[in-house]
């Protein structure tokens, strides 16, 4: 494997935990990590073959040539500031869908770019990157070649996509997996306070999302904002005593009459 593809990884956080073993795994060699919380970097080299811990943000010593900012969205322009590159030939790219590549601009480097892999991760789940779209942005052709390269390497699924576009594609994101697993939080409270288990709703969880998926979501929408029901979303209102779960229920019911309407 040629040098400049040795990785350097800048966070300890739940994507690292699985990026960073994936492009070991396909030969691109992880030889640092940073973490504020040394013993975050510590345990993520531990599931490494050749990584050792970095102790600052100064990699002006380091053999690494890619260089993956994989920290909070709101610490990426600041901590960009921050980070010394061995050299103008490495290529520093962060891993957020929202996050415009020109937030990289800062860097001592004209090579930046995005590898964002459009899946939830967290440190106690297993990640399957070769089905996880990854997408890729990149400030220049050497850079987009290698940035392809890599991700093709761990994924089936690679596109090309530009900071707005991807931003968009994050927003839908969000509503697809965030606050649907909110709703089934609020979900598990409800059954939680009657004693019941949150495992009742399995199978109807698992319908509706397949269901979606195979008919599209607008063709798969049932329930009684869709019928119009406003009986029984009255009694529902009347169950729900706190405010704010009334007013989510509220409003999306009302966003489901109009989008029928
Ligand atoms: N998790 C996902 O599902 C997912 C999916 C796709 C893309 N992403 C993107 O991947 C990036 C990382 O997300 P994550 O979920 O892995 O985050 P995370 O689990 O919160 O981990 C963040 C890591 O960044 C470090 N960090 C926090 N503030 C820092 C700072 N100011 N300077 C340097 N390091 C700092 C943390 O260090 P300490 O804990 O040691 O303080 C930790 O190692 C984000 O841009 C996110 O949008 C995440």
């Amino acid at each position: 494997m040629p040098e400049y593809l040795h990785v350097a990884i800048i966070g300890a956080g739940n994507l690292a935990w699985h990026l960073a073993p994936a492009l070991d795994n396909c030969g691109y060699a992880v030889k640092e990590v940073y973490s504020p919380d040394s013993k975050k970097a510590d345990t993520l080299v531990k599931r490494l073959y050749q990584a050792v811990p970095a102790g600052d943000l100064d990699f002006s010593d380091s053999n690494s040539r890619l260089f993956i900012v994989c920290i909070p969205d709101d610490a990426i322009e600041e901590v960009v500031k921050e980070i010394v590159l061995p050299d103008e030939h490495a290529i520093l790219i962060h891993t957020s869908g929202s996050i415009a590549i020109q937030a990289l601009e800062y860097a001592a480097t004209q090579h930046i770019g995005v590898f964002y892999p459009l899946q939830t991760f967290s440190k106690n789940r297993k990640a399957n990157f070769s089905e996880i779209p990854v997408l890729i942005e990149a400030s220049d052709l050497s850079t987009e070649e290698i940035l392809i390269r890599i991700a093709k390497s761990i994924s089936n699924n690679v596109k090309q996509v530009s900071s707005a576009n991807r931003k968009a594609i994050h927003v839908a994101a969000v509503f697809a997996c965030n606050f649907t697993n909110h709703m089934f939080t609020l979900s598990k409270a409800i059954l939680d306070d009657e004693g019941f288990d949150f495992e009742l709703l399995k199978p109807l969880i698992t319908e509706t999302i397949n269901k979606s998926l195979e008919i599209g979501p607008e063709n798969a929408q049932t329930g009684p904002a869709r019928r119009e029901d406003f009986q029984t979303m009255d009694t529902h209102f009347d169950y729900l005593e706190d405010p704010a779960i009334q007013e989510i229920y509220r409003i999306i019911s009302q966003n489901i009459i109009d989008r029928y309407k």
